[in-house]
């Protein structure tokens, strides 16, 4: 295990198999609030829930491969590095998963990370 997964809290999200395939939920932990999503491929991806454009809630857009569309004004997320795409511009935080056992896990930084 490398040391930036030592300080990560992993939380238990869901099971993997009742996780809709591409349709956000949205987790919550503490002060975080996380869009969850399964794709296609099987792979799980976990973001910030709020676009930075003006804070559609990305759990509620529309999943297309890797992308996720905000709800609000259409604006296309890359789910592995957060980079909203051209023409538009900004980034969503990513949150580290794992799938274990069956269940889903998101990684949340330690508080002491965060406040760094
Ligand atoms: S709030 Fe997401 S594109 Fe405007």
């Amino acid at each position: 295990m490398s040391l930036a997964q030592d300080s990560l809290v992993w939380v238990w999200a869901a099971l993997y198999e009742e996780l809709p395939v591409n349709t956000g939920k949205t987790i919550r932990y503490q002060d975080d609030e996380v869009a969850l999503f399964r794709l296609g491929s099987g792979s799980v991806k976990a973001i910030r829930n709020r676009c930075p454009h003006k804070d559609g809630v990305l759990a509620e857009g529309i999943v297309c491969g890797e992308h996720v569309f905000c709800p609000m004004h259409d604006r296309r997320i890359n789910l592995s590095s957060g980079l909203v795409q051209t023409p538009d511009t900004g980034c969503v935080r990513t949150y580290a998963t794992k799938i274990q056992d069956g269940a889903v896990y998101i990684g949340f930084p330690t508080s002491a990370e965060k406040v760094g």
